[in-house]
């Protein structure tokens, strides 16, 4: 569907790029053009992360990479800094950096809380801020796009800082994107669903069991593929979508509608059974006028 010139213009920092999701993305934006920097915790999973992403880049290019840890405000301003002699300024954000785990909410001591709502709303805050200040005195046309999750608006239990976390990001977005839509940003969020990654999948899916549950509530059958979530990210971050801002689009096989009352059908016996069982009523139904 891309060229693989698509993102030439753009230099795009991903935020938590060194792993999972953010590195997906980081390879997906240098496979159509994009100048590409990463930042996160560790080096060494930097250095590692560049090196796939150089492979990936259709135009040769070399990832930049900064450790930064998104909470330091302070830190982030430098690494913004940094960025804009390097690459003569940044055009696009992806605040991907996150933290979650599974905990029963009243067993959260508070710096458990707080260390996720620190990564999540607080990162995105600073990375985003500035970021903003950059552009908006340079005057340059930029985007922003920020992950968020399926749950932001439903909540989900077990996983309540980030809940809470993520829907800040999604309230930033929007507010951005209005406030901002005169600067020539824009800003944008993904709700992505289920997508395997180590990361996620050690904190967040331990057992076989839970896993093949959860799969099977799926309606698409399957998991994302990181592939999928990048296209879609290109595509958001890309010109074809000028004209979009303060949108959120998820990336689920369907999941978010599992709340339909009568959506649990599909999951009760194979489909042919199903059918059949409706065109039984249908004729009971037929008979007794
Ligand atoms: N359940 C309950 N509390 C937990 C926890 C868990 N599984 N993991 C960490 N915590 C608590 C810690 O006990 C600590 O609280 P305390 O000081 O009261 O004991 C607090 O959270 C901070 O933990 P710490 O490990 O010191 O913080 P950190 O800044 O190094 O790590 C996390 C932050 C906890 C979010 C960590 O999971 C992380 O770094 N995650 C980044 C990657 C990630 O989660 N990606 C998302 C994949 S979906």
């Amino acid at each position: 569907m891309f060229k693989d010139d698509a993102l030439t213009s753009k230099t795009v920092l991903v935020t938590g790029g060194g792993s999972g999701l953010g590195l997906a993305m980081a390879a997906g934006f240098a496979a159509l053009g994009a100048t590409v920097a990463i930042c996160g915790r560790t080096e060494e999973k930097l250095k590692k992360a560049a090196a796939k992403i150089n492979a990936a880049s259709s135009a040769g290019k070399k990832t930049l990479t900064h450790v930064v840890d998104v909470r330091d405000y302070a830190a982030v301003g430098l690494m913004m800094d940094a960025l804009e002699e390097e690459t003569g300024g940044l055009n696009v954000l992806v605040n991907n950096a996150a933290g979650n785990f599974l905990s029963a909410s009243e067993e959260l001591s508070p710096n458990a809380f707080k260390s996720v709502v620190d990564i999540v709303l607080h990162g995105t805050f600073n990375c985003t801020q500035h970021f903003g200040k950059r552009a908006i005195k340079a005057n340059r046309a930029s985007s922003v796009l920020n992950i968020v999750t399926t749950y932001t608006e439903t909540g989900s239990a077990f996983v309540m800082p980030s809940a809470c976390a993520k829907a800040g990001v999604y309230a930033m977005t929007n507010s951005l994107a209005y406030e901002w839509a005169t600067y020539n940003i824009r800003v944008n969020s993904i709700a992505p669903g289920p997508f395997p990654t180590e990361g996620a999948w050690t904190r967040l899916m331990p057992d076989p069991k839970m896993e093949q549950a959860y799969k099977n509530q799926i309606p698409a059958g399957r998991y994302g593929e990181h592939e999928e979530l990048a296209n879609l990210a290109s595509f958001l971050i890309s010109d074809a979508s000028a004209y979009i801002t303060g949108e959120c689009i998820t990336i689920d096989g369907g999941e978010r509608l599992k709340a339909g009352q009568f959506n649990f059908i599909a999951q009760a016996a194979p489909r042919e059974q199903i059918k059949q069982f409706f065109n039984m009523m249908k004729a009971s139904a037929k008979k007794k006028g």
